[in-house]
């Protein structure tokens, strides 16, 4: 019969089993399951770790230090890193799937055995306290996705609305919008091309990232009808409304992402829009092909056919909470980031600034791991601070790992 080892984390005085549960990724070698190499090295022996040690002290300390407390910043803290992560991420520097030159060049030279016997050595040591300056936890508020622009949005709540849905007439509504259409429309007025001074006024002290963010909390907020009056024919409208439709939607509901939503509209605001189009103050060539051979009461019939069709949001996912995503995290890191799976790594109390330099190189992909870039790419830059600051305040755990004997366990 086979023998079967059972490896036991303990941390804290609590023990977990090694979870099976965690979500394995086909061919990804980060996620890979433990060899009986990497195994071994989680209860290391006392010879293991003297090498792990003399090694440290010839090739990595200059850079690490013998404790692997980082006191760059930017640079990670290696002590009580989880084992098998240190082991094939070194491996990962080796082969230059992880670029780095001052790593590939200080691990070029060393075997197998000596990777395996440091990555043990480091993940021995006692963590680095939370460092003074790492700030406040600010995960009290839950981490509001539109935090840093609320701000901004106040100036637009006059006239379109706490959530978009403008109530004057001749305000023109920003839900059910796309979020590529919203960033448009603001660029357009940013370079002065649509005639109209304090939209431009307004959209000048925005950056490009404030833009970004507004268009998807507009595009992801319920969108309204606009109650507006039109002294237009509605069916009428939607006669003339036929050659509009491949464009923006039988109901006007528009599927592309260049393409505006009509239905529910500002009927006053629609007219402009056409009257704009028909005399050149705002250019666009289709446009103009659709509206210079309508006349005044045909663009208010199609304003009225418009207006009265109900908007549909459009399919844009709702931005997580910090919260929200630390709680995805959680699943492979650990609670606080205190990871008990060797694989993955120890999150709790690492360098600030090296958190955030890392999740932004998942997010591009100069670090290589598909698993990270799903979880990194769609996270916006206040996420990645916030993520960063909570980390780096929670305290670390080191882990211990204990071998024993199967007869002795029930399977869980
Ligand atoms: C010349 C300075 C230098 C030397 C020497 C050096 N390192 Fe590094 N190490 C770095 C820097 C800088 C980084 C961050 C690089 C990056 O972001 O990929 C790093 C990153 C690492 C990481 C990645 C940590 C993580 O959390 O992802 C590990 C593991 C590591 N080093 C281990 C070692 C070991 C073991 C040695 C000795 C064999 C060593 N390093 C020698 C500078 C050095
Ligand atoms: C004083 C009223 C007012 C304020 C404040 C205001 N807007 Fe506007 N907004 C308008 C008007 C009027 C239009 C239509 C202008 C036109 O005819 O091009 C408009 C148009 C727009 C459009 C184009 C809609 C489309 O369908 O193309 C966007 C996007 C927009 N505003 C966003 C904003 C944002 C974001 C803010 C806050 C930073 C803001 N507006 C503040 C009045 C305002
Ligand atoms: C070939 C595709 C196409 C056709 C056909 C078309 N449109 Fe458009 N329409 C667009 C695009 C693209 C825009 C955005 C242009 C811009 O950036 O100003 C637009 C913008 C508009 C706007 C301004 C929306 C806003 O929020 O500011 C109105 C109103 C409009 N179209 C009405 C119509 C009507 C009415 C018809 C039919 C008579 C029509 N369109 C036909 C592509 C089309
Ligand atoms: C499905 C499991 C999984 C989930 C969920 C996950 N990670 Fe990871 N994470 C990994 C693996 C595996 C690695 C090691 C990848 C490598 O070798 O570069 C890693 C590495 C990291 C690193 C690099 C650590 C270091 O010391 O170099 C950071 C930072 C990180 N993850 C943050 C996060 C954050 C923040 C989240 C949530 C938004 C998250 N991870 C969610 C599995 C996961």
């Amino acid at each position: 019969m086979k023998t079967r080892i059972l490896y036991v984390a303990g941390m804290l005085g609590a023990s977990l089993l090694l979870s099976p549960a965690v979500p394995a990724q086909e061919g990804a070698a980060a996620t890979a399951p433990l060899s009986a190499v990497e195994r071994s090295a989680l209860t290391p022996s006392r010879e293991m770790i003297e090498m792990g040690s003399s090694v440290a002290e010839r090739a990595c300390a200059d850079c690490h230090g013998m404790d692997g407390i980082s006191s760059e910043p930017g640079q990670p803290h290696l002590a009580g890193q989880r084992t098998v992560f240190l082991y094939r991420v070194l491996q990962s520097y080796q082969a230059r799937e992880r670029g780095n030159d001052a790593m590939t060049h200080s691990i070029g030279f060393l075997n197998e055995d000596a990777l395996l016997a440091i990555a043990a050595y480091y993940a021995s040591l006692a963590p680095a306290p939370v460092a003074a300056n790492a700030g406040e936890d600010p995960q009290t508020d839950g981490g509001d996705p539109f935090a840093s622009i609320r701000d901004d949005m106040k100036k637009c709540v006059k006239c379109h609305g706490e959530d978009g849905n403008s109530s004057g007439s001749g305000m023109p509504n920003l839900t059910a919008q796309s979020a590529e259409y919203f960033v448009h429309s603001m660029q357009a007025y940013a370079a002065g091309e649509r005639g109209h001074k304090l939209m431009t006024k307004l959209v000048s002290g925005l950056d490009e990232q404030a833009i970004k963010d507004m268009a998807v909390f507009y595009a992801v907020q319920k969108p309204l009808r606009k109650e507006s009056s039109s002294d237009g024919d509605a069916k009428a409208g939607e006669v003339a409304a036929e050659p509009c439709a491949g464009c923006h939607g039988d109901d006007g509901n528009a599927s592309g992402n260049d393409m505006p939503t009509l239905a529910g509209q500002d009927a006053r605001y629609f007219v402009k829009a056409m009257q704009a189009y028909k005399n050149g103050t705002r250019q666009h060539e289709k446009m103009f092909e659709a509206a210079e051979n309508l006349s005044e009461a045909e663009m208010a019939n199609l304003a009225a056919f418009y207006a009265s069709q109900e908007p549909v949001r459009r399919n844009v996912r709702t931005p997580l909470t910090t919260a929200e995503w630390l709680g995805r995290c959680e699943r492979c890191h650990g609670i606080d980031g205190n990871s008990t799976d060797p694989r993955f790594p120890m999150l709790a109390g690492q360098d600030q600034d090296y958190l955030k330099s890392t999740l932004r190189a998942y997010a591009e992909e100069t670090r290589g791991s598909s698993t990270m870039h799903a979880m990194a790419a769609p996270l916006s830059q206040a996420d990645v601070s916030r993520i960063a600051q909570h980390y780096a305040t929670r305290a670390p755990k080191a882990v211990v790992y204990m071998q024993l004997p199967c007869e002795e366990l029930t399977e869980p």
